[in-house]
């Protein structure tokens, strides 16, 4: 599809005020997890205006979005004729949130409809669209729903993937509706890097994420402060591309793992070591965003360790190497048993490009993501920023931004690196 067909959407307003959000609701049993979204706005600070369907007001009444938004709700293209609200809350909005979105919103934005405010601000936005789904899985895979989402992707509108897990009623499957924060992060992201669209689809993307534990005895052991937060924002960002993605995850703070992707728990660097060669074969693209711990104790004790017993284990642990993942990896692919991409992280407190550059070359990967982690930036935070390298000397600066911004950036330049 050319560009000419595709909606052109404007840039970004500028910050100086506040963004003007259309939180669209449809009406299934989902519409209340909107209240949250519209909080999650304007806890940001942006000015959110909620459009609900007709249906949606059977779920949630009016009153509940008046008084979380502070703005009036009104349903119907026939309300405010005279201030012509039809076109003018499109033509206003930075960005169109629709959550939940039913099959039934879909096909009508699909066939161009304009039959309640809702549809009718869809039609005149020109801003970015971000449709969260929500619906039974036998609705979600029909051909007549999955026909309609293509056709709003193809469009230039984000679709984000709906959750697997717990339907109204005894059923599990996708069609859930992904939670408000996670709407409201992938939100953020589209209006600050464009459109998510489906370029990873058929893409077998491995990440490991988190921070590898080792023991000392069976209460201690020896850990690090990554959150897991990159690597799942990275999972996040890439399942909703359309990526078929397995997460290797070590400690992680109480993060959401991320929708649509698998996720294999371990603990150790070795666990984690033997976890990803399993897997490196079938990928296409491997990310090491985990905080891997380079030595463990030489020795696990099986009982607790004594303290004030000159207990040598405790006042002097001796610790062995742990392998180097990523050059396992690295190593993989040269012997042709990999095809993948490989992209490691590089956590550096001074000189960072530098170091980082070194790192690429010694590390023998093909991107590397150097981050300046001095002054305790980075770790445990919600931010990031720093340098992405290519193996073929390219430097290419990674603005601040959320980790899922930085995520879809890296996304980007990864497959930007593929052709
Ligand atoms: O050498 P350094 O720890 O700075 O390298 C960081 C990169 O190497 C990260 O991608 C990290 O996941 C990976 N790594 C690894 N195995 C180790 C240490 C680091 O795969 N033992």
């Amino acid at each position: 599809m050319s560009d000419v067909q595709k909606r052109s959407v404007k840039a970004p307003t500028d910050e100086s005020r506040g963004r003007r959000v259309v939180v669209g609701v449809a009406g299934g049993i989902a519409a209340y997890k909107a209240c949250h979204l519209v909080r999650d706005f304007k806890e940001a600070g942006d000015d959110v205006r909620v459009v609900p369907t007709p249906s949606a007001l059977e779920f949630v009444g009016a009153a509940t979005f008046e008084a979380l938004s502070g703005h009036p709700v009104d349903t119907g293209v026939f309300s405010r004729v005279d201030e012509v609200q039809h076109v003018r809350v499109g033509q206003e909005a930075d960005l169109v949130v629709i959550a939940p979105a039913t099959a039934d919103v879909i096909a009508r934005i699909a066939a161009g409809r304009a039959d309640d405010l809702l549809t009718a601000t869809v039609l005149v936005a020109t801003c970015p669209i971000v449709i969260a789904p929500a619906m039974h899985t036998e609705m979600w895979l029909n051909p007549a729903t999955q026909a309609n989402v293509t056709t709003l992707r193809e469009r230039g509108i984000t679709v984000l993937e709906p959750a697997h897990g717990r339907l109204t009623g005894k059923d599990t499957g996708p069609g859930r509706l992904l939670e408000p924060h996670v709407i409201a992060e992938m939100a953020r992201t589209v209006l600050a890097t464009g459109p998510l669209s489906q370029s990873l689809s058929g893409k077998r993307v491995l990440i490991s994420a988190g921070g590898t534990q080792e023991n000392i005895d069976p209460v201690r052991y020896i850990g690090n402060r990554s959150s897991g937060r990159q690597g799942f924002a990275l999972a996040d960002v890439a399942a909703h591309k359309g990526a078929n993605v397995t997460v290797v995850a070590g400690n992680t703070e109480e993060l959401e793992t991320p929708a649509g992707a698998e996720v294999v728990r371990v603990r150790s660097t070795r666990e984690m070591e033997a976890a990803m060669r399993e897997r490196a074969a079938e990928a296409d693209v491997i990310i090491m965003a985990a905080a891997v711990s380079d030595y463990r104790p030489e020795h696990e004790a099986t009982s607790k360790l004594k303290k004030g017993q000159a207990n040598e284990d405790l006042e002097t642990l001796h610790l062995v190497e742990n392998p180097d993942i990523l050059r396992g990896l690295v190593a993989m692919r040269d012997a042709g048993q990999t095809q993948a991409r490989i992209l490691g992280f590089a956590a550096e407190t001074d000189q960072p490009l530098e170091h980082g550059q070194a790192k690429l070359a010694r590390k023998g990967a093909d991107m590397l993501m150097v981050n300046d982690v001095s002054g305790g930036k980075v770790f445990g935070q919600p931010r990031n920023s720093g340098w992405l390298l290519t193996r073929d000397g390219n430097v290419a600066e990674v603005a601040d931004g959320s980790k899922h911004e930085v995520a879809a950036r890296i996304w980007d330049a990864v497959e930007r690196f593929e052709k």
